[in-house]
């Protein structure tokens, strides 16, 4: 009998989520290899240890699984396995013409990392956190790593910003600023940022654009615009995409996703080193008010604010090196821890 397997992590033990994250792994199983309900004799659902507010075959039956045989059980745990995991085998009543399709959802992409390649669809890797808390110089490692494009959406917020401050558009002047954004010429490479055929990579980086940069991006324009840039960044390649708000907003179904944190004072005595190193005077007190200040802006704001996705897996980098945190992400992604 022909089998399709498939699982989806979930972030939490409640029935919400184990509700809503079994039916995107059935439909999804369903969907991609072509089948109705009625084509399947028999599912075993297996969870994790970790998961017992509800059985996820009761929700296969609101799908319309209502004549096939539905199983539950525990799976024994294994040190070091993954957690909150819901997997599925799938009974088929006859072969399928075409090759199976498994289907690996979330955290669970990690189990079959080969599954992602030979599919060959675009994988998204989203990292997240506020200022100073290393994700670039990660961020850029891992792209190195898994041969992926690096894309620093900080940058796009500063080059639109720029971009407004060039133009003398005034951000209270939405007109302005919607037929701006309809007609900016932004271009995003993997060596520089170009706003009308210039290169502004040193531009971007002043404090005065820093500054601005938090404000802007707080536009519903700005958003929709840098959003949808991004996006259309990803789609027909993959990515280590780092911003604030990738893993909730731009990219909600990313198959990997981190939320970077580190102490405050730690990543304002980083930021003061970078810029000694490069000859800028500035104070330490300075630099870790503007942190402050840029992390209230970032998180407090309306519109797609700073803020763990539920599913991403959070690490504080205040104590680590750089090499302890690519490892620890890259074992992640290959599915080793
Ligand atoms: O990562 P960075 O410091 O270069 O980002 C500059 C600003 O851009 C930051 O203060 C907030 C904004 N930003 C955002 O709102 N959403 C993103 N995905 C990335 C950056």
């Amino acid at each position: 009998m022909q089998t399709i397997r498939g699982a989806i992590t979930i972030a939490a033990n409640i029935k919400e989520h184990i509700r809503e994250n079994t039916l995107m792994m059935l439909s999804e199983m369903l969907k991609s290899n072509d089948l109705c309900v009625n084509d399947v004799e028999s599912i075993i659902f297996t969870a994790t240890k970790d998961i017992d507010q509800a059985y996820p075959a009761k929700y296969a039956r609101e799908i319309g699984f209502t004549n096939a045989t539905l199983m539950c059980m525990q799976e024994m745990h294994v040190e070091g396995s993954l957690t909150l995991c819901i997997r599925a085998l799938m009974f088929l009543r006859k072969p399928l013409d075409s090759p199976v399709n498994h289907v690996y959802l979330k955290g669970a992409t990690a189990l079959r990392p080969d599954l992602i390649k030979a599919k060959d669809q675009p994988v998204v890797v989203a990292i997240d956190g506020p200022a100073g808390v290393g994700k670039s110089t990660i961020a850029k490692r891992i792209s190195q790593k898994l041969g992926f494009l690096y894309i620093d959406t900080g940058a796009i917020y500063r080059g639109i910003t720029y971009g407004f401050v060039q133009n003398h558009i005034d951000l209270n002047d939405s007109q302005a600023v919607e037929s701006y954004l309809n007609q900016i010429s932004l271009h995003y490479t993997q060596k520089n940022l170009y706003l009308d055929n210039q290169i502004i990579d040193e531009e971007i980086r002043s404090e005065t654009i820093s500054k601005l940069t938090s404000d802007y991006s707080k536009n519903p324009f700005v958003r929709k615009f840098a959003t949808q840039y991004q996006q259309d960044l990803a789609k027909s390649h993959s990515v280590v995409m780092e911003g604030r708000d990738i893993g909730t907003v731009v990219f909600p179904n990313a198959q990997f996703k981190f939320f970077l944190v580190a102490d405050p004072d730690i990543r304002g005595q980083r930021r003061y080193e970078q810029l000694r190193n490069k000859g800028v005077e500035i104070s330490l007190d300075e630099i870790i008010n503007d942190i402050h200040l840029r992390d209230q802006n970032d998180s407090q704001r309306q519109l797609a604010p700073l803020k763990k996705a539920e599913d991403a897996i959070e690490i504080d980098t205040s104590y680590k090196t750089i090499e302890e945190i690519v490892s620890l992400i890259e074992k992640t992604i290959q599915g080793e821890d």
